[in-house]
């Protein structure tokens, strides 16, 4: 069988078992080929996809496709997932990055609220619920003179957070990772920034995930307690304490949760922005600390 013969095969496997649509079933198919073939995908497509496959090569890819038959994520499958610039390691034991965590990330670090800051501040930032580390590992390549605290309540996630400082050096170096309970482990007005990306799925939702998440990510990375935003309610109670006045706290959240998350305590803090994710969904919103 020739590359481009499994290609179409398995990209239209894909799409009968409900995987993904016409170009994302053949995504999926193309980057199995690349992680067997070991080559970049437009190499496979342009030249290589003519090229016979071996029988080592077949076996292997028949393995992986079963895999993402039978709803295992494919980026737990190729071990490994981009998000903005960077390539993070994923794996069972942790969230693996989604785009509009990307989206407001990336409209966070261009709005004039973090601007403000300046071009390279020596900022203290705390990335709560951490997993991967994709946030904090963000900021501290944005601002090389940032340092910043990664927290996770899970030892699972924070061997992925390990391993991707790791792969990041640069940034590893200004980058300390803690086991805690949200801003238990946090110092008092130690911080100009505290960003999270909290579970904030209602647990009555859980049942009707997609079988990639629900049968494979953690559920502590999904679950945020009943309405989905216990978990941002106890942040919000307590996070006015950790950060230094003039400082922010940026939040992502469930679509239809804005309404909701403006009306719960949130002492010393006052609301500054919203953002939407690409999609145009409510994904993020951001406090200031008031003055003391
Ligand atoms: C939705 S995932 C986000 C992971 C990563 N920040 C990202 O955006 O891809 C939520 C993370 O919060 C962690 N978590 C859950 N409850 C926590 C708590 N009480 N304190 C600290 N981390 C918590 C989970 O282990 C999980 O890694």
């Amino acid at each position: 069988m020739t590359a481009r013969e499994w290609l179409q095969t398995t990209a239209a496997a894909f799409q009968r078992a409900g995987l993904a649509e016409g170009e994302g079933a053949a995504a999926e198919a193309g980057l199995l080929l690349e992680a067997v073939l070991g080559e970049p995908r437009l190499q496979v497509m342009a030249g290589g996809a003519r090229r016979t496959l071996s029988e080592a090569e077949e076996a292997a890819l028949g393995r992986l496709a079963a895999r993402r038959l039978s709803r295992e994520p494919l980026q737990f499958i190729l071990g490994r997932w981009a998000f903005l610039d960077l390539t993070l390691e994923v794996g069972p034991g942790v969230l693996i990055p989604r785009p509009e965590t990307e989206d407001w990330v990336d409209r966070l670090l261009g709005s004039p609220l973090v601007e403000r800051f300046g071009a390279d501040p020596a900022l203290v930032f705390a990335d709560l619920g951490t997993g991967t580390g994709a946030i904090g590992l963000t900021l501290a390549r944005r601002w090389p003179r940032s340092r910043g605290i990664l927290v996770d309540i899970s030892a699972a996630a924070l061997e992925f957070t390990r391993r991707n400082l790791a792969r990041h050096p640069a940034e590893a170096d200004r980058l300390a990772m803690v086991r805690g309970d949200l801003c238990g482990c946090l110092r008092t007005g130690a911080f100009d920034l505290v960003v999270g990306n909290l579970p904030y799925i209602d647990p009555v939702d859980l049942p009707g995930l997609e079988p990639e998440v629900r049968d494979h990510e953690p559920r502590v990375a999904l679950d945020g307690g009943p309405g989905g935003v216990d978990l941002i309610r106890r942040v919000l109670a307590e996070v006015g304490r950790v950060v230094r006045p003039g400082g922010l706290v940026a939040l992502e959240h469930g679509h239809g949760q804005r309404a909701v998350l403006q009306r719960l305590p949130a002492p010393d803090l006052a609301l500054r922005a919203a953002f939407d994710d690409a999609a145009g969904r409510e994904r993020c919103l951001v406090w200031e600390r008031r003055p003391s």
